[in-house]
């Protein structure tokens, strides 16, 4: 295997996780960032992110003298007497409020590492970004490079996903290189060879389109079961029947077709908003993006809509949020459900208490009114309603007698599908969940 040296720009789950499993696999990598306080807990190896296995990862790595931690771009594009041959620009493009993605600090990394370069370097947009960018990267880094040193810039996509972020990385279904450039095509080949997978090269654009496409399509089968999961509630019909009776059909497949409260994340709701302002932006009305959006935004109200049908008015009544994360095996609760879910609730007069194993200091300022509690059995006490929020395994193994005993009402609201109906009935729940029966 040819060793590469790489330097990586942001260190959030998409940069850390990068740059950690590249340099796992024997490459040379130095993650950087400007946020000082990040770069020196990782420095005395602390994780800033909650991502099982990362830890790991990263000790093995750092130990093994292949990975890195600094805070300037120019210290990470010549580290050590080693020049970085690939650059990885991995930093946030948060939303606007218009939707569009704000590129500011893609345009500030691009300029830095153009006054960094020394020799023939490959420059990666590994953030997710909108058709084009590329082609600002390339004006960026040209009008900066003023020793005229030859770099290419290339596409590269990341689909990770939180809570399973390295085995994603690790074991990825496909690599794409979106890249004009033999020469960067090449070494981004050789960077990825000990990744056993198909690399699909393209040109830069079609390569920055995939990923959009990607994550819109990945959430619009999400909203089409749950569009269909409101269908089988109004028949008695059984929606985890029908995922299965549709994914068994190869051309659909069986994946994110769980229906649930909507999905959430700093990944789909941005994306899709991004991707349907790119295309407004380029003179085309995807509208079938609306749609995804409109039926997410209406099912993070499920739970509220049961609530009421079952104890009419909100106010005074407990409502124990289990889960606020927005999935499992994660600590992130950017754009979770929890947060508009909880919002609804005291607006409509209820008590919301609620409980997460891994997010509750994210929670403290994004959850304003909700009281926090240490652990599920405090936040059951004396609730009206259990709304099960995020699908944490161990709340399928809560000790659901004690519960019952526990609540004013016995009454679950499954906006996972987490537990079985039967048994949740056998017990003497009044228990609903979303599509089934
Ligand atoms: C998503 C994509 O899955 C990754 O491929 C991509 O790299 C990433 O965005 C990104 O662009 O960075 P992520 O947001 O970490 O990953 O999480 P997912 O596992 O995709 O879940 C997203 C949301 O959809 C969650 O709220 C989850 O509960 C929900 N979901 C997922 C469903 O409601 N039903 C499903 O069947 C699947």
């Amino acid at each position: 295997m040819k060793k590469v040296n790489v330097c990586v720009v942001g260190t959030g789950y998409v940069g850390l996780v990068t740059g950690a499993c590249l340099a796992h696999v024997g490459h040379r990598v130095v993650c950087v960032d400007s946020d000082i306080r990040k770069i020196d807990a990782l420095k005395a190896g602390k994780i800033p992110i909650y991502e099982p296995g990362l830890e790991k990862v990263v000790a093995g790595a750092v130990r093994r003298k292949k990975l890195f931690f600094c805070k300037s771009i120019a210290e990470g594009m010549f580290h050590q007497g080693h020049t970085a041959q690939v650059a990885f620009i991995a930093v946030g493009t948060p939303p606007r409020s218009d939707g569009s993605a704000d590129l500011s600090f893609i345009e500030n990394v691009a300029r830095e590492i153009a006054h960094s370069l020394r020799e023939y370097t490959v420059v990666v947009e590994k953030s997710t970004v909108p058709v084009e960018t590329g082609e600002w990267i390339v004006k960026t880094v040209n009008r900066f490079n003023k020793k005229n040193i030859p770099f290419d810039v290339a596409s590269n996509p990341e689909f990770l996903r939180e809570g399973s972020a390295v085995s994603d990385f690790l074991k990825p279904d496909r690599v794409v290189v979106g890249t004009n450039s033999n020469r960067a095509a090449q070494l981004l080949k050789e960077l990825y060879a000990p990744f056993k997978c198909p690399i699909l090269l393209t040109d830069i654009k079609s390569s920055e389109l995939i990923k959009h496409a990607s994550n819109s399509f990945l959430a619009a089968k999400i909203s089409f079961i749950n569009a269909v999961s409101a269908l089988c509630e109004r028949t008695g019909a059984n929606v985890e029947d029908v995922a299965k009776g549709m994914g068994l059909d190869k051309r659909i497949g069986a994946s994110f077709l769980r229906a649930g409260i909507g999905f959430g994340g700093f990944c789909f709701p941005k994306d899709l908003e991004a991707f349907y302002w790119i295309s407004r932006q380029k003179g085309y009305d995807f509208s079938m993006l609306r749609a995804v959006k409109e039926v997410n935004e209406d099912q993070k109200l499920w739970v509220v809509r049961r609530a009421e049908e079952e104890l009419w008015n909100l106010g005074g009544k407990t409502v124990a949020m289990l889960g606020l994360a927005f999935k499992p095996d994660t600590d992130d609760m950017r754009f979770a459900p929890s947060i508009d879910i909880a919002k609804a609730l005291i607006e409509r007069g209820a008590r919301v208490k609620a409980y997460d194993p891994v997010s509750m200091a994210n929670a403290k300022s994004l959850m304003p009114g909700v009281q926090l509690c240490k652990n599920a059995y405090e936040c059951l006490a004396d609730a009206d309603c259990l709304a099960i929020i995020t699908e944490w395994p161990q709340f399928a193994k809560l000790d659901y007698k004690k519960v019952a005993g526990l609540m004013r009402h016995a009454f679950i609201l499954d906006g996972r599908n987490l537990l079985s109906p039967k048994d949740m009935r056998d017990l003497g729940f009044t228990y609903r969940s979303v599509g089934r029966p």
